[in-house]
C-alpha cells in the first residue's frame, strides 16, 4: 500500500517508514524538515513540505495514489507548548485538520494518527486505561486531544476511519544503528544520560527523589520505538480489515524509575555515569504506566525490543555512531 507519512524524517515516523518498507509497503513521506533531517528518510521518496498547504497535499494523494495517511508531523515540547501555546494549536491543531480536509477532498479515509499519554494529565488511577476522563495539564497535550476528538466525530458521521495511538516515552534507536534520536534540543530522559558517557554532559540530574515511587523518582512506561512502529503497519491491516476507529495506549504496561534508567544505562556503557539530585519539575506525575491490553487484543501487537537494556543498547548503539546526530 502506498501510505503518506507526514513528519516521516523525524525520530519515530523515520522509524515507521522502515517498517513499512520491512512489511513491503511503500512510505512516501512528507516533512518540512524544521525538526526533522533528510539524512533519516532512506529509500523512500520525500516531500519537502507542509502539512498545512493543502494544494501541495492534494497534490501528493493524488500522484502518489495515497490509501492511507500516518500522521506524525507536530510539534511535541511540553513545556515550549506553555510558553507559546498558538504555535501548538496551529501546527498539531490546525494543521492536522487542514490534512483531514485535504484528505476528505481526495476520498483518502483512512488516518493513523501520533497521539500521546499527555492527554490522560495527571490520572488517579495507574496503569491508564483509554477510556477515564481525559484532563491534560498542558497545552501540547490538549492540542492532541482536540485532533483526537475531530477524529472521533468525523468517523461518527463518515466512513473516515481512524486508530490514534497514545505513545508513552518513546525510545531506543532501529536495530540497524543507522536512524535513531537526534532532537534539538534533546529533551528526554535516555538521550540525555547518554551524553554523560558521550563527555557531552558532565552529569545527570534526578529531579525529585521524593516521590511516592519505590526509590524515590518517577516512574515511566518506557517503549522501543521501532515497536510503536510495527504498531503502526498493524493498525494500517486493522482499518482495512473493516477495525472500529479507536485510541490505543501504545507502552508496556511496566514503568522503570528514572535512577533504574540510569543504572541500566551504567550497565550498559561501563561508564560510571554521576547523577545530580535536584528539585522536582512543575507538573511531573510520580508514574505513568499504561494499561496496554486494547493494542494487544485489537491488532495482535507486542512489544519485542522494549526490555530496557535491549532499549538502551540500541540507543547507546546509535549515539555511540552519531554523537553530532545526523550532523
Ligand atoms: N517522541 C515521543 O516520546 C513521543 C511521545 C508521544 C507522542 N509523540 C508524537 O509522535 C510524533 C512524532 O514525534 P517525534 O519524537 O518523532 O518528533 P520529531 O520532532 O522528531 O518529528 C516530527 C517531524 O514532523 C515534522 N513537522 C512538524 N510540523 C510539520 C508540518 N506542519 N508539516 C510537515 N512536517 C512537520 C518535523 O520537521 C519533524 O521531522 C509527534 O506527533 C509527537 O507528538 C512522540
Amino acid at each position: 500500500m502506498n501510505v503518506l507519512v507526514t513528519g516521516g524524517a523525524g525520530y519515530v515516523g523515520s522509524h515507521a517508514v522502515a517498517a513499512l518498507q520491512e512489511a513491503g509497503h511503500t512510505p512516501i513521506v512528507l516533512d518540512t524538515l524544521e525538526l526533522g533531517h533528510k539524512e533519516a528518510v532512506r529509500g523512500a521518496e520525500l516531500v519537502v513540505g507542509d502539512v498545512a498547504d493543502g494544494e501541495l497535499i492534494e497534490k501528493v494523494l493524488g500522484k502518489f495514489e495515497i490509501e492511507c495517511v500516518m500522521h506524525f508531523a507536530a510539534y511535541a515540547e511540553v513545556g515550549e507548548s506553555m510558553v507559546e501555546p498558538m504555535k501548538y494549536y496551529a501546527n498539531n491543531t490546525l494543521a492536522t485538520l487542514s490534512l483531514l480536509n485535504s484528505m476528505f477532498e481526495c476520498g483518502v479515509k483512512k488516518f493513523i494518527f501520533s497521539s500521546t499519554a499527555a492527554t490522560y494529565g495527571e490520572p488517579e488511577v495507574v496503569p491508564i486505561a483509554e477510556d477515564i476522563a481525559k484532563t491534560p495539564i498542558n497545552v501540547y497535550g490538549h492540542s492532541k486531544l482536540q485532533t483526537e476528538e475531530a477524529c472521533a466525530w468525523l468517523s461518527r458521521q463518515t466512513d473516515f476511519r481512524y486508530a490514534a495511538f497514545r505513545y508513552f516515552n518513546a525510545c531506543g534507536a532501529h536495530r540497524s544503528g543507522e536512524i535513531g534520536e537526534a532532537h534539538q534540543p534533546e529533551s528526554h530522559l535516555i538521550p540525555l544520560v547518554l551524553q554523560v558517557p558521550l563527555g557531552q554532559r558532565a552529569a545527570i540530574k534526578i529531579f525529585g527523589s521524593d516521590y511516592a515511587t519505590p526509590d524515590g523518582t518517577c516512574v515511566r512506561d518506557y517503549i522501543h520505538v521501532s515497536d510503536l512502529a510495527s504498531a503502526h503497519v498493524m493498525g494500517i491491516d486493522y482499518l482495512m480489515r473493516g477495525g472500529d476507529s479507536t485510541a490505543m495506549n501504545l507502552g508496556t504496561g511496566h514503568g522503570y524509575s528514572v535512577k533504574e534508567i540510569i543504572e541500566t544505562a551504567r550497565e550498559v556503557t561501563g561508564h560510571a555515569i554521576p547523577a545530580e539530585e535536584a528539585d522536582r519539575r512543575a507538573g511531573d506525575p510520580p508514574t505513568l504506566v499504561a494499561k496496554a491490553d486494547r493494542a494487544r487484543e485489537l491488532l495482535g501487537w507486542a512489544p519485542r525490543e522494549s526490555d530496557l537494556k535491549t532499549i538502551i543498547a540500541s540507543a547507546w548503539n546509535w549515539h555511540k555512531s552519531h554523537p553530532g546526530g545526523y550532523a
